[in-house]
């Protein structure tokens, strides 16, 4: 099937690697137009030369409020509007209460948190009245807890909740505007690498991604882009506040 998102709008943050580059890839496939926003400016334009007209690159830092007030200002200016918001962009640190500093909490609550409040809040006046979708990416480790992910896990749980609250207003408001979170399972992107990079056995830490998932194995990034190109379409009209769970059972 293709053409299932044909003429919608959407805007990607973190779309320049990983799940977003896979979200924005199926998102083009699928018919949207989508403007890749990312603090990575050399992926992200590169990937929105490749991708042609369907594609456009803004400078994003999720953590900065003037910055997403820009990058709105500009998806504005291009399309007029906006049907679908995927807030995508995430860090992950590893390490337990003991080991993890202040500023390694604070750093990935502005970007995994604050970054998505942000988002769910500025992008109001661009997307109401059009039956717009706003997907949080959250995470299983919102819903299961690691020890040496204490950060991860609550600015995670924290994401799932918020956007509860966002689905409640958006629907009291009237604004026609839906808010759902997506929970992957592991999934092979480069923030896996990052992971495994400071952790003392990349290898042991890898196998033991895999033995936690039922299925056997991590999961692919079209995977995770599959269910947020459902939550784009208005076949999930009725789906909001929604905790969209693919994780291959891992927190079961
Ligand atoms: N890969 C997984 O196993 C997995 C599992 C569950 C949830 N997630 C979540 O999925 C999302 C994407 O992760 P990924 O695996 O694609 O990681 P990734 O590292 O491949 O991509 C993350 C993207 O976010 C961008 N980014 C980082 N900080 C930013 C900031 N301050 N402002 C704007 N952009 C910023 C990076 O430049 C990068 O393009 C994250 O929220 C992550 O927590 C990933």
């Amino acid at each position: 099937m293709s053409g299932r998102i044909e003429g919608k709008v959407a805007l990607v943050t973190g779309g320049a690697s990983g799940l977003g580059e896979a979200i924005v890839r199926r998102f083009v496939a699928e018919g949207a137009k989508v403007v890749i926003a990312d603090i990575d400016a050399t992926q992200g334009e590169a990937l929105a030369a490749e991708l042609g007209d369907a594609a456009s690159f803004v400078r994003l830092d999720v953590t900065s409020e003037p910055a997403w007030l820009d990058a709105l200002a500009e998806a504005g200016q291009r399309h007029g509007h906006l049907d679908v918001l995927v807030n995508n962009a995430g860090i992950t640190t590893l390490g337990s209460i003991e080991a993890l500093s202040l500023d390694g909490f604070r750093n990935m609550l502005d970007i995994d948190l604050i970054g998505v409040f942000l988002g769910c809040k500025h992008a109001i006046p661009l997307m109401k009245g059009r039956n717009a979708s706003v997907i949080n990416m959250a995470s299983m480790c919102g819903i299961r807890a690691n020890a040496d992910l204490v950060g991860y896990n609550a600015a995670k749980a924290a994401v799932t909740m918020l956007t509860k609250s966002v689905a409640l207003h958006y629907a009291r408001e009237g604004y026609g505007m839906r808010c759902n979170s997506v929970h992957p399972g592991a999934t092979h992107t480069p923030i896996l690498d990052k992971v495994m990079a400071q952790a003392p056995d990349p290898q042991a830490l890898y196998a033991g991604w895999v033995s936690g998932h039922p299925v056997g194995r991590l999961g692919k990034p079209e995977e995770i882009a599959a269910v947020c190109l459902y939550l784009a379409t208005d076949e999930s009209g009725f789906a909001t506040g929604g905790e969209f769970v693919v994780d291959g059972g891992s927190s079961l």
